[in-house]
């Protein structure tokens, strides 16, 4: 007897279940997949839930004759185009006859406990003891094709997963030009969306839309999910607040092109998709192949944006990413980049690993210029040997310094890239994206290698795992700095070349995996020029983030609170910078670079040789504090409390699980003259507490607190900030 997925086989209604949610669909008598229903909790689901049929004049009637009935006026589950429907379709293939009207019909399905993973791709996976089900539905065509519509209901963490596995029967091949990961249909349209958009150095800033008529569409054509868009999406009821009210979260695990799209149809029933971007997306299917889409994680909550988010933080942290990192404290860590740039050697690395030690960093991360002949952006991307003219005692020889100080060595790569100056491109100049006949568009000084290709995946894969084989390196940063163009394969036949973003995808993923297995003790971080490929896909590989280049404390209480939505905070890293500013020239205190950075994988990314006393000390001390409660601040749960883009403030919170300590971040954007004291009402705490805030040493109830609110006076100057720290004290 299953206990989170039921089949009602009566009315033919399925209907998933977890902790707070539901989710249903039924096999409609068309013998189409309807869907029904999902949003809060229903204990018990009959037939009383099947909605009326959105009838309207005019509508073309499915071929069914005997049903009288249009496709259009029903939500669906799966959506084809045509044959009654006109919405955006879900899928589309073509037969080598030309047909591309294909309608798929509920054949079998099979319900089992736990999930299977899928193959080649990140996934949500699923623990033993977990409270998890799955439900693989197989509908057919007349054709020979199957589409098998996945299903996993992650009871503990309410979280419903889906993807699609095509597999194609028939003797002829079949082109897939779209499959998206989940559509799923509502039935009125009285809804808004929020989104994250920006742009390098500017990530994850929070847009909110209202929906009318037409058509919405979040993607990327880059070849990763991009800083100017994420997957990430949440559909919400008016007049919902970060704590109350009905949200719906949708992410895909995907770093390559997506595509999160909403229509509003002409009787105002909503269509939300998720998947790997129809555009340029071209996948031959030979007999007897499958297709697998990656996977979309939805998520429901009544308890508003916060609630989406902790759903979404949690399952993250605990089932998607992975290995020894997932749960283990994550090091304070130094990178030279904004301090040095390409320019060191071992004397200057040395000092600085000097002063980091005093402070109490335990990886010092050795940035960009290791390598080849790499002065600057301009060469040797590829050429992953060490530069012995700069270190001269080689990478072993500085973690040895750095050894016998307490740290740890961490490297950067850029394994995608190759540079036109490097000995890589003269042996191999044909390595790379290309249109025949045409040269490359270059992006910062450098192409992208074909990761479709086998011979350049494992050239990859042996350089970077003989630089991990003999040094001691217990941390990479896997950067990526451009988008990619000239989506061209030499290896690839005509009639494949629209999968290459999709291999290309595909490729990355499995060196990661195979990195993974090989290197199961390295702490991996992605970087995309910051934050250009933060996606849940990434995070399958890499338990953290490089969340922007932009390292200006006044940027990143906008950054890292639209980040939140969709991301736990253990997934997002935050540096401690120079003031003036490197991106944007702006000074601020160090005070408030500390603070900003404090609640998330903390760092610092500056000349420790130039810091004053004072400046040494405030960092000692917070480094102190940080691994004093880094527990708690990567592994809490995220409030969000005062929005910075609707108002002059920026604050959250972060409570450990048995509610005994918690800290608070809060800073003002611009300063005002007389008003600079506010009362800041806390949440997430344990109603009838008793907490007292270490820096004053003062007591407050928790009702307090979270009715009233905490007074807080901000000095004056902009973007000024507090962090206050809590205990229980009964
Ligand atoms: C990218 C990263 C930076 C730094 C440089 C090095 O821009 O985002 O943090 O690593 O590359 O070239």
């Amino acid at each position: 007897m299953n206990k989170y997925i039921n089949f009602e086989e009566k009315h033919g209604i399925f209907h998933l279940k977890t902790e707070n949610t539901s989710y249903a669909l039924k096999i409609h008598d068309s013998g189409h997949l309807q869907h029904l229903y999902y949003g809060a909790l229903i204990k018990v689901i009959n037939d009383s839930i099947i909605p009326f049929n959105q009838e309207f004049n005019q509508s073309v009637k499915h071929h069914d004759t005997k049903l009288n009935f249009s496709l259009e006026e029903l939500t669906l589950e799966y959506p084809g185009y045509g044959f009654s429907d006109f919405r955006e379709s879900a899928y589309e293939l073509e037969l080598k006859n030309g047909i591309s009207q294909m309608e798929f019909t509920y054949s079998r399905h099979e319900i089992y406990s736990g999930k299977k993973s899928l193959e080649g791709l990140p996934a949500v996976y699923y623990e033993s003891g977990d409270n998890t089900e799955s439900l693989e539905i197989t509908c057919t065509s007349n054709n020979g094709v199957e589409l098998i519509l996945k299903y996993t209901a992650f009871y503990d963490f309410d979280i419903i997963t889906r993807s699609v596995l095509v597999r194609n029967n028939s003797v002829n091949p079949v082109n897939l030009t779209k499959l998206a990961s989940c559509s799923i249909d509502f039935y009125n349209s009285d809804y808004s969306f929020l989104s994250l958009t920006g742009k390098w150095g500017r990530e994850k800033h929070v847009k909110r839309q209202d929906l009318t008529a037409g058509k919405y569409s979040i993607e990327s054509r880059r070849g990763i999910s991009g800083h100017h868009h994420n997957p990430f999406l949440a559909v919400f009821e008016k007049n919902c607040s970060e704590d109350s009210g009905n949200v719906f979260g949708f992410n895909l695990v995907y770093s390559g092109n997506f595509l999160s799209s909403l229509e509003v149809s002409q009787t105002e029933m909503l269509r939300v998709q998720l998947g790997i971007n129809p555009f340029k997306f071209r996948w031959k299917l030979n007999p007897g192949e499958t297709f697998q889409s990656p996977e979309a994680v939805l998520t429901f909550s009544t308890l508003g944006f916060n609630g989406i988010s902790q759903n979404f933080h949690k399952v993250f942290r605990k089932r998607l990413c992975r290995g020894k990192f997932r749960d283990a404290e994550r090091p304070v860590i130094y990178n030279n980049w904004e301090a040095t740039y390409f320019d060191f050697d071992d004397a200057k690395l040395e000092n600085l690993a000097e002063k980091a030690a005093e402070l109490g960093v335990e990886i010092f991360v050795l940035d960009d210029g290791w390598f080849g002949k790499r002065n600057d952006d301009r060469s040797s991307l590829g050429d992953w040997f060490v530069n012995t003219g700069k270190l001269q005692k080689g990478l072993s020889g500085f973690a040895e310094k750095l050894s016998i100080r307490n740290m740890k060595l961490g490297l950067w790569f850029e394994p995608e890239m190759i540079s036109e100056k490097s000995d890589l491109f003269s042996a191999h100049p044909d390595w790379i994206f290309q249109v025949p006949g045409t040269k490359p568009c270059e992006g910062r000084y450098q192409f992208v290698l074909d990761f479709s290709r086998k011979e350049v995946t494992d050239y990859v894969y042996e350089r970077v795992s003989d630089i991990l084989r003999n040094n001691p390196i217990s941390y990479i940063k896997w950067d990526m700095n451009r988008a990619l163009t000239d989506v061209f394969s030499r290896e690839l036949g005509s009639e494949n070349q629209g999968e290459l973003f999709h291999r290309y995808v595909l490729g990355l993923y499995s060196v990661l995996e195979k990195l993974n297995c090989d290197f199961p003790d390295i702490l991996f971080e992605s970087c995309s020029s910051g934050g250009g490929r933060l996606d849940p896909g990434m995070l399958y590989y890499m338990p953290q983030t490089w969340t922007s280049d932009n390292t200006d404390a006044g940027e990143r209480m906008l950054i890292q609170y639209g980040t939140s939505y969709a991301y736990p905070q253990s997934s997002f890293t935050s540096h401690v910078s120079e003031s003036p500013n490197h991106q944007i020239n702006r000074i601020t205190k160090i005070s408030d670079r500390i603070n900003t950075a404090f609640l998330s994988n903390f760092g610092l990314e500056l000349n420790l040789m130039k810091l004053s006393e004072a400046e040494s000390m405030d960092l000692k001390k917070t480094i102190i504090k940080y691994k004093k409660s880094r527990k708690t601040v990567q592994y809490g749960d995220f409030y969000r409390i005062l929005n910075p883009f609707e108002s002059n403030y920026s604050s959250w919170l972060i409570i450990n699980n048995v509610k005994d300590e918690f800290i608070v971040f809060t800073a003002q954007l611009k300063t005002e003259s007389d008003y600079r004291k506010i009362r800041l009402k806390l949440k997430g705490l344990d109603s009838g507490r008793k907490y007292m805030e270490l820096n004053s040493g003062k007591i407050y109830h928790a009702d307090m607190l979270q009715n009233a609110g905490l007074p807080v006076d901000f000095d004056k100057g902009d973007f000024s900030s507090k962090l206050f720290f809590f205990e229980a004290v009964d």
